[in-house]
């Protein structure tokens, strides 16, 4: 460094920094909106883990589609109500769109599927990073990036406790 003038040197600092800073990908609202029509959904998975109630629900078209092993049909989402104490918590959705796996780098891609983390004010958890949920969710690509397909094709219609 010591041909390097002095504001150069600041300039290689400040550059170092904002590198540190803006690196770790941050958490970005994306394509995936809060499901206004949560309500209409089918709820056929119930997981439950530590304080954890997941309330896990879909369409009745993406039900009978998995269900006959087609693809969900286009805007299908997933919505994983994770409850404690009795109340929403947070609120997780997988949603798929036309394009939407294109803005992502194939390494992180989960085909057109992508992925949010809301509160139950329907506002993003901006703390996360979502390329964190489709690592994990990769490993489901034969099911639609789904783990719980085999609780889909057993549900009966019959409610879920
Ligand atoms: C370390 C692995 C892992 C990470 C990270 C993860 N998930 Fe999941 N996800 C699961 C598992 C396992 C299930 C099945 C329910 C269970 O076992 O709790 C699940 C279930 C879901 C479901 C219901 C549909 C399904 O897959 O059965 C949605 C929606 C979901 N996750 C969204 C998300 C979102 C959004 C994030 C990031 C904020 C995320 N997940 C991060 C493992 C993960």
């Amino acid at each position: 460094m010591r041909h390097l003038s002095p504001t150069a040197i600041v300039l290689a600092r400040a550059v170092a920094m904002t590198g540190l800073i803006v690196m770790p990908a941050q958490a970005e609202p994306n394509r995936v909106i809060f499901p206004a029509d949560l309500a209409q959904l089918v709820h056929y998975a119930t997981v439950r883990r530590g304080p954890s109630t997941e309330h896990i629900l879909t369409s009745q078209a993406a039900l009978d589609a998995m269900k006959a092993g087609k693809p969900t049909p286009e805007g299908t989402r997933f919505v994983l109500v994770d409850n404690r104490d009795g109340a929403p918590y947070r609120i997780f959705v997988m949603q798929k769109g036309a394009g939407f796996g294109a803005e992502y780098d194939e390494r992180r891609r989960t085909a057109d599927w992508q992925f949010q983390w809301f509160w139950p004010d329907k506002s993003v958890n901006m703390q996360e990073n979502t390329a964190r949920c489709q690592s994990c969710h990769q490993s489901r690509a034969e099911s639609e990036y789904i783990f719980t397909f085999s609780q889909l094709k057993t549900f009966s219609g019959r409610p879920v406790e």
